[in-house]
C-alpha cells in the first residue's frame, strides 16, 4: 500500500496509517489527544468519576444485549424467562447480576460524579451544555432504573411500580395522562410491561447514546476544569499531566478496580428473583422502592394528605421540584463573578446533598 498524507513538512506518511490518515484525519486526532492535559489538585481525583461511570455504561450496555436474549416481554413468560436466565441458561445469574448490581454501581457513581462537577464549579461558562446534558443523563439513567426494575415481574417490582406511577398521576398537568400512557390503560399489565419494555431497551438507549456523545464531545472541547484555588496558584505552581498516556493509563486502573469491585458483588452476592407478580394479591408489607428513588419516597411520607387547596403527594413533588431546581439554574445564578454567589451555590449543594443522603437513610432504616 503506497498512499499517504502529504505532511506541512513535505514528508509523506506512507502504509496503513497513512491510507487510514488520508481518510480519518488520525493525525489530527492524535495530536489533539496529546494536547490534552488534566490538572493535578488535591480534588483531582473526581477526574475519575466519569470515566467509571462510561466504562459502568458500556457494561450496562452488554449485559442488557445478552439478557435480551433470552428474557421475553409477556405478562406469563417474563418471570419464568427470568428464573431461567437465572437457574438454566450458562453464565444467565451472572450477566443478570452485573447488570442489576452495574445499574447500582451507575447510579452511585453518577451522583458522586454530579457532585463532585458541582462543587468544582464544573458548570460554569463555557462547560453549561457539559452541565445540562449531564443532568438529563441522569434523569436518563434514573428512567433505566424504574423501567427495568418491573421487566422480572416479581410482586415487589410490581407494586413498586404501582406506588410509582399513582405518585406520578398525582403530579400537575400531564401527571394523569403520562402515567396513563405509561400504564397503558387503568391497571398494571401487559401494557405497561410492553411500554417500559420498549423505553428501556429502545427509547432510553438511543437517548442515552446520543446524549453520551455530546457529553464527551463537549467535554474533549473545552479540557477539564479546573477549581478556583488551582486556577489562582501562580504558573509555576500549577501541575498538569499529559492525559495520553499518563492519565489514561490511570483510567485503565481505576476501571480494573472498579470491575474488580464489581465482580466480587456479582459473585458474593448475585441478584435474586421474589415470586410472580399477583395483580390481585396484597402489596408486600413495607414494600420500598430501589436506593436511589428511597428519599422522595420518604419525603413523601412525611407530607400530610391535604396541604391547604393541595393535595398532600402534589405539595411534596413541588417542594422537591423546587428543591431541586437550583441544579438547574445554577449556571446562570453562579458565574463565577461574585464570591457571594459563589459561596450560596456551595452552601445549597451541601443542603441538597445532606438532605438527599438524609432521606434515604432515613427510608432505608424506617
Ligand atoms: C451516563 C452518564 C455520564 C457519563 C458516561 C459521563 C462521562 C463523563 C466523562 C468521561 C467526563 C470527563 C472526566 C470527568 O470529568 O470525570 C465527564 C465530565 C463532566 N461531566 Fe459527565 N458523565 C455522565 C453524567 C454526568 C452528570 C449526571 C453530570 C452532572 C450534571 C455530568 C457533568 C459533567 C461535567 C460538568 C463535566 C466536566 C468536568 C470538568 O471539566 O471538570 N456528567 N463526564
Amino acid at each position: 500500500m503506497t498512499s499517504g498524507t502529504e505532511k506541512a513538512n513535505g514528508t509523506k506518511k506512507v502504509g496503513l496509517m497513512g491510507w487510514l490518515d488520508e481518510r480519518l484525519g488520525l493525525e489530527a486526532a492524535f495530536k489533539f489527544a496529546q494536547k490534552k492535559q488534566v490538572p493535578i489538585h488535591k480534588n483531582s481525583v473526581w477526574y475519575y468519576a466519569g470515566g467509571i461511570a462510561l466504562m459502568l455504561m458500556v457494561i450496562q450496555f452488554a449485559s442488557g444485549i445478552l439478557l435480551m436474549v433470552y428474557y421475553v416481554p409477556g405478562l406469563e413468560a417474563a418471570h419464568a424467562s427470568i428464573l431461567r436466565i437465572n437457574s438454566q441458561v450458562d453464565f444467565g445469574w451472572f450477566f443478570r447480576s452485573i447488570h442489576s448490581w452495574g445499574a447500582n454501581l451507575l447510579i452511585a457513581v453518577l451522583v458522586g460524579h454530579l457532585f463532585s462537577a458541582y462543587f468544582m464549579k464544573a458548570y460554569r461558562k463555557p462547560r453549561e451544555f457539559t452541565w445540562y446534558s449531564g443532568l438529563i443523563l441522569l434523569v436518563i439513567c434514573l428512567g433505566f432504573g424504574f423501567t427495568g426494575y418491573l421487566l422480572p415481574w416479581d410482586d415487589v417490582s410490581f407494586f413498586a411500580t404501582k406506588i410509582g406511577l399513582d405518585i406520578a398521576s398525582k403530579m400537575p398537568v400531564f401527571g394523569e395522562a403520562a402515567a396513563s400512557l405509561l400504564r397503558g390503560g387503568h391497571n398494571i399489565g401487559q401494557g405497561t410491561l410492553s411500554r417500559f419494555f420498549v423505553i428501556h431497551v429502545a427509547l432510553l438507549p438511543l437517548l442515552c447514546l446520543g446524549l453520551m456523545g455530546l457529553h464527551l464531545l463537549f467535554v474533549q472541547m473545552h479540557g477539564m476544569s479546573e477549581p478556583g484555588y488551582f486556577k489562582k496558584l501562580e504558573a509555576a505552581k500549577r501541575t498538569y499531566e499529559k492525559f495520553f498516556p499518563n492519565f489514561f493509563l490511570k483510567d485503565l486502573l481505576v476501571w480494573l478496580l472498579a470491575l474488580n469491585g464489581l465482580a466480587a458483588l456479582v459473585t458474593l452476592y448475585p441478584w435474586g428473583l421474589g415470586p410472580e407478580a399477583d395483580p390481585f394479591g396484597a402489596a408486600p408489607i413495607g414494600i420500598k422502592p430501589e436506593w436511589y428513588f428511597l428519599a422522595p419516597f420518604q419525603f413523601l411520607k412525611l407530607v400530610p394528605p391535604q396541604v391547604g387547596p393541595f393535595e398532600g403527594e402534589l405539595f411534596g413533588a413541588l417542594l422537591m421540584v423546587l428543591a431541586c431546581s437550583g441544579m438547574v439554574i445554577v449556571p446562570f445564578f453562579d458565574k463565577g463573578e461574585s464570591a457571594e454567589k459563589a459561596k450560596i451555590a456551595t452552601y445549597y449543594g451541601l443542603v441538597l446533598l445532606l438532605g438527599i443522603i438524609a432521606f434515604t437513610i432515613w427510608g432505608a432504616l424506617s
